[in-house]
């Protein structure tokens, strides 16, 4: 005799799991119980349940090598940033990290000082030079640790997004000198949408929520012995700092981005006028 009624379903779901794997038993019983309590708490019509499920559906068939909607839905529901605290429980002192995004991409070794944009926005009005040293929680310079950089340009567009951008736009890997120091050349970033022509795009306007992310760089530092660090850069002063669309912001990187008028320090950096300046030390935590 069985009696899967609305209140003993859920025990008979979790009796029939007997994973070999400890650690499978332990994540499908808590999905479930997680999954049914939730049911239980909405209480969906079925055409609500099949409204989520085709949302589902969407949202892997917007899924392919260049696009990744279910990342999209786990960053703008906070999961990216709650996966990322719970991993990256730094040493005191060690630079924060962030979420990765979608925009990574293969780029050049460049040295140090060169230049990263490629496209127009190179002879603009936003033209920055960012520095800093990468050091360990003592303090001692790291040298020879590789800074993968990434950004959109200055209209908040990654060159994966925009067919007018040169190849390889405003990436570059840069290692640091035997004082640890990294600087590049490259366009003051601005705030950007996160793509929203897809599911995700639709349950941020069902929701009240805007898409932006305020202006930032993407990091990746990595050097043999110390953990690999992902993280961004904000522009300070930025509106959306306290309403990043993925939560991704945390005060200790956030860096104001200085206009220099000084054009002797202009005509040294090769650029044809004013420009910003941004400084930032990144601090790695042993392996
Ligand atoms: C980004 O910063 O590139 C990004 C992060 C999360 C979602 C979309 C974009
Ligand atoms: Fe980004």
């Amino acid at each position: 005799m069985h009696q899967f009624t609305e209140d003993a379903l859920t025990e008979a779901v979790l009796a029939t799991i007997n994973a070999d794997n400890p650690r499978v038993q332990e994540v499908t019983t808590s999905l479930v119980r997680h999954l049914h309590a939730f049911i239980r708490e909405v209480e969906p019509t079925e055409e609500e349940w099949f409204t989520a499920i085709d949302f589902l559906t969407r949202t892997g068939h917007m899924c392919d090598d260049k696009r990744q909607e279910f990342i999209l839905l786990s960053d703008t529901m906070g999961v990216t940033m709650l996966v990322d605290a719970i991993n990256h429980r730094m040493a005191e002192g060690a630079t924060e990290t962030t979420v990765t995004g979608p925009f990574h991409a293969a780029a050049m070794e460049m040295e140090n000082g060169a230049m990263i944009a490629r496209g127009p926005e190179a002879q603009g009005e936003h033209l920055a030079v960012v520095r800093g040293r990468v050091i360990d929680v003592n303090g001692n310079p790291l040298t020879g640790v590789k800074l993968d950089v990434w950004q959109s340009d200055d209209d908040g567009f990654y060159d994966l997004q925009d067919e007018d951008q040169p190849e390889m736009n405003l990436r570059g890997i840069f290692t640091t000198n035997d004082r640890g120091e990294y600087w590049f050349r490259t366009v003051k970033p601005s705030s950007y949408p996160i793509p929203t022509d897809g599911p995700v795009g639709e349950l941020l306007l069902a929701t009240g929520r805007h898409p932006m992310r305020p202006a930032h760089i993407h990091f990746m530092l990595t050097h043999p012995g110390h953990k690999r660090l992902i993280t961004h850069v904000f522009v300070e002063g930025d509106e959306y700092l306290d309403s990043d669309a993925v939560f991704g912001v945390k005060d200790s990187l956030v860096v104001p981005f200085v206009l220099n008028e000084d054009m002797e320090k202009a005509a040294e950096l090769e650029f044809p006028g004013p420009f910003y300046e941004a400084e930032f030390d990144f601090v790695l935590e042993a392996a």
